[in-house]
């Protein structure tokens, strides 16, 4: 098992490698994605509403997040694993050690991502000093949906200033990327110019260091929304219901199970079985 490291992963995004990032939540996806060559893998607070079927993040508890994280990192060997620190679990610097330290060290991930800039510059400073690599998230932020809406961020010169001084204190208390979701391409690229470290956009355009997606989204999981940030490549809901009607169809059939599906014994054995029974 080898995963890159955060130095590995700045000094690509550095030599213009862009970095690529999925979200995955299970055990079986986190094991197809160790067979391709995405080195970073999101435990996102997104599982509350893509696997758990909510319609925002703010229910997913830091039990949630460590419980997928230890099914993902077990499956995805060969990547850097972040896991999220979900909604209020960082609301003061002690709760976000306790959480932060709960991810690494029961989930098995090797850097959290939270939500926010110059406010939550001084925790991330802590965590990082105490050991614990923080990805950041700018822009659109959904734990503050209730606040924000769901919508391109930072369209004005004052939020764009905003936004940049939130990236300049992230990377000088010591975070090693930042998330920018649903910024305008000139921002994200205007951010991504000043950083050291790298930007990873969804929503973004192109000029971030790297690009973050949803697994549900890219792969077609729910084919009644395609958000505008998302390239589908697959269908796979529709092969699936497919799949799930033909082994249907077999079993009302009787054409499955077929005698390579189950095993047998002498019949004498159950003639014998049933008179023991009856005796
Ligand atoms: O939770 C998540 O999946 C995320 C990505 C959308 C960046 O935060």
């Amino acid at each position: 098992m080898s995963r890159p490291s955060i130095a590995a992963l700045a000094s690509h995004a550095a030599q213009g490698q862009r970095l690529v990032m999925v979200t995955c939540y299970d055990y079986a996806s986190a094991r197809i994605i160790d067979r391709t060559s995405i080195p970073l893998v999101l435990v996102g607070d997104s599982l509350g509403m893509v696997s758990q079927g909510g319609d925002s993040t703010l229910h997913v508890t830091v039990d949630d997040i460590v419980y997928h994280t230890r099914a993902v990192v077990r499956g995805a060997t060969h990547q850097l694993v972040v896991a999220d620190l979900p909604f209020m679990s960082y609301a003061t610097e002690a709760m976000a050690l306790t959480n932060a330290a709960r991810l690494l060290a029961e989930g098995g991930a090797q850097s959290v991502k939270l939500e926010g800039g110059v406010t939550v510059a001084p925790t991330v400073r802590r965590l990082v000093e105490l050991g614990i690599p923080v990805m950041g998230h700018l822009g659109f932020t959904p734990q503050s949906v209730n606040l924000i809406g769901t919508r391109v961020q930072a369209k004005t010169a004052p939020a764009a200033t905003a936004l940049l001084r939130d990236a300049l204190a992230l990377q000088a208390a010591g975070a090693w990327a930042i998330v920018l979701e649903l910024v305008p391409r000139e921002l994200a690229a205007a951010v991504t110019a000043r950083l050291d470290i790298p930007t990873i956009g969804i929503g973004a355009g192109p000029d971030c260091d790297g690009e973050v997606q949803v697994w549900h989204d890219v792969l077609g999981l729910y084919d009644d929304f395609v958000p505008r940030h998302t390239k589908r490549y697959r269908t796979l809901s529709a092969d699936i219901a497919e799949a799930l009607e033909e082994l249907a169809a077999d079993v009302r059939s009787g054409s499955f199970p077929e005698a390579q599906n189950y095993s047998s014994v002498d019949p004498d054995v159950i003639a014998q079985a049933v008179a023991a029974l009856e005796a």
